[in-house]
């Protein structure tokens, strides 16, 4: 005759440390996740082929106006707030010869603010007046 034999009951239940991991581990994937999410829907700018300018509202009055005496790059590394590229506008026409942007001023400096807003790695302030050899497009 077979003698019983007795077999410990699997509780049907995990223990509460494995749940706590395994919801843990479920929490962290949906995050990583969303993340890849969020950086999917950050939108591709599109940029220019010849000047490098990134393509948005005011675009053509920039190009049109801005790369005539220095590429784009002085604009693309600068970055700054509305009020500081219109700074850097009025010093130009002040010393460089730029011309009056008249009804363009206020798309070029919306483009601009918007952007190329302030960053970390902005270029240094403008020389003075006074610092700068002659300029030769003065008309003088
Ligand atoms: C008439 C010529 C001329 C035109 C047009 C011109 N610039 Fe300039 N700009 C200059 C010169 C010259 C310098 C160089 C100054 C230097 O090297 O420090 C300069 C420098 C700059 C700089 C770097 C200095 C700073 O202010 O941070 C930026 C940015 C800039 N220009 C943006 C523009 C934008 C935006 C426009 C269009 C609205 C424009 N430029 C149109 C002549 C011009």
């Amino acid at each position: 005759m077979d003698t019983l034999t007795t077999r410990p009951i699997e509780s049907p239940f995990k223990s509460s440390k494995e749940m706590l991991m395994k919801n843990m581990m479920k929490l962290s994937l949906v995050a990583l996740l969303s993340i890849g999410l969020l950086q999917a829907a950050e939108v591709k700018k599109e940029i220019d082929k010849e000047t490098g300018l990134i393509i948005a509202p005011g675009f053509e009055d920039v190009k049109n106006n801005c790369t005539v005496c220095h590429t784009a790059t002085l604009i693309i590394q600068k970055g700054g707030t509305k009020a500081s590229w219109k700074e850097s506008i009025v010093w130009m026409q002040k010393t460089q010869g730029l011309w009056d942007l008249v009804d363009m001023e206020e798309p070029v400096l919306n483009y601009l603010a918007t952007n190329y807003p302030p960053n970390l790695f902005s270029r240094r302030a403008n020389l003075k007046a006074t610092l700068l050899p002659p300029n030769p497009y003065d008309k003088k």
